[in-house]
């Protein structure tokens, strides 16, 4: 296990890019399985999510090169359509049945692991790929698909999961006529999959309220794409610009991707500036004010998003709110903060105002925070990839010298944080 040495307390400045987003390049890399044809992916990020799935397309049979940002991948056979286990484990490899399905009828993958923050079913994913024509078998160590042909259908999603309509997306598109999604996802990464999708041919439409219409074909064809910035990483440098009163340039941020996140910003009393190539975030006058957050499916405000910006709240000043409404167990990270001083709690009930699917459960998902209250070191563990997020931006802000261990979580989602960090002028280094 490896940990970081952070010594706190000092205004990060400068500039970074953002790398390729992890959450849309593992599903970029699955949908290649789509095509007996290479697909090029470039703004490839190097982080632990994609060696994940490098192992499960080599285990099917694809030809992977990886050089200076740009991956290539090529399946012309299918030659392993059951894969039962991999050394590792994230949410992956079950957007890899639709693609097997389509190409050879019958498809085995190792059970999902990913951050426990929450119980995390794939009950809508299974109930589309059936209504697809697959039949599924949930075995002991994964998920058994076999189909006598994929077929269009209609499917309306119970909640609008970012992973089932991937799955279902991925599904459509070599079945054999026309599917419509309802109350489907539309997170930028998922638009950034029916781009990548549409180049090889597929025919997808888009229509209100959160409608997605696939017109199955016979084949798709190679493609050369360009995987979108990390939104996830774009707010994560701009909490550290806010909460280490620093200045920092995150180029490549898109600014259609972080609306919810910049108003956020303004009503905090925080400056942002967006530029050409690019967002500056800085604290700007004045103190920090508290705001109310309720996370939420895509435009809203991104649950990956609450955890890098708690760390932030603790600075403002009176009373903030975070109603986690996507995870049930996301606040798991509380214990940080508090050992650092800060002043937060969280209850299961939801605002009186504000209910959500989860209010009456036993979920404790509704924090509040008060600030401001200063930060001191601690010696912490890294128990997901974004409160692991927070526990950087913590320990850059508070004073004295802290240590985070299992870093490997962090890097499963980030490009050499610790790097870009120190080219921001941050005292971090690895251990182990
Ligand atoms: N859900 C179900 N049944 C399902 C699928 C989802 O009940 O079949 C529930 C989940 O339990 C959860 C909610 O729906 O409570 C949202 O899950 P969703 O399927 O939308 O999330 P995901 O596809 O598993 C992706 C990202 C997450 C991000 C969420 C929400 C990837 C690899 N992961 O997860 O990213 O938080 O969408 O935007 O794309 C992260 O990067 O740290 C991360 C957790």
């Amino acid at each position: 296990m490896s940990t970081f040495i952070i010594k706190g307390e000092k205004p990060l400045y400068g500039e970074v890019t953002l790398a390729g987003a992890k959450n849309a390049v593992s599903k970029m890399m699955v949908a290649s399985l789509l095509t007996d044809e290479p697909c090029i992916l470039e703004n490839f990020p190097s982080i632990g999510d994609v060696e994940i799935i490098v192992e499960l397309l080599e285990c099917i049979g694809s030809k992977i090169e990886i050089a200076g940002g740009t991956a290539q991948i090529h399946t012309p056979i299918i030659k392993n359509s059951r894969v039962t286990e991999l050394s590792r484990r994230n949410r992956i490899p079950i957007l890899a049945l639709g693609p097997l399905l389509a190409r050879t009828g019958e498809a085995e993958v190792p059970i999902l692991g990913g951050d426990q923050i929450g119980p995390r079913p794939v009950d809508i994913h299974l109930e589309a790929l059936e209504r697809l024509g697959a039949s599924i078998a949930t075995t002991k160590t994964g998920y058994y698909a076999k189909t006598d042909g994929l077929h269009g259908a209609d499917i309306e999603l119970r909640f609008p999961s970012v992973g089932a309509t991937e799955n279902a997306i991925l599904t459509a598109v070599l079945a054999k006529g026309k599917t419509t999604i309802k109350n489907a996802a539309l997170e930028p990464e998922i638009m950034g999959l029916i781009m990548m999708l549409q180049k090889m041919g597929a025919i997808i439409e888009l229509a209100p309220p959160r409608t997605i219409t696939i017109e199955g074909v016979e084949k798709l064809r190679g493609v050369t794409h360009r995987i979108l910035p990390d939104r996830n990483e774009a707010i994560s440098f701009a909490c550290l610009a806010l909460g280490t009163n620093g200045k920092i340039l995150v180029k490549g941020a898109v600014q259609e991707h972080l609306i919810t996140f910049l108003n956020s910003v303004r009503r905090m009393g925080a400056s942002y500036e967006v530029m050409d190539d690019g967002i500056l975030f800085s604290r700007g006058q004045g103190p920090l004010k508290a705001i109310h957050i309720m996370t939420d499916t895509h435009p809203g405000f991104m649950t990956d998003w609450q955890q890098p910006l708690a760390a932030v709240l603790t600075q403002a000043e009176g009373v903030s709110t975070i109603h986690e409404t996507i995870y049930e167990d996301r606040f798991g990270y509380m214990k940080d903060l508090v050992a650092m001083g800060a002043k937060m709690n969280v209850e299961k009930n939801c605002p009186e105002d504000k209910p959500c699917r989860f209010g009456g459960k036993e979920f404790s998902h509704f924090a509040t925070i008060i600030g401001p209250t200063e930060l001191h070191s601690a010696k912490l563990t890294v128990r997901d990839l974004r409160s692991g997020m927070l526990d950087i931006v913590a320990a850059l802000m508070a004073k004295g010298v802290s240590e985070v261990d299992g870093v490997e979580e962090i890097d499963r989602g980030y490009e050499r944080i610790d790097e870009r960090l120190q080219n921001l002028g941050a005292e971090i280094s690895r251990k182990g």
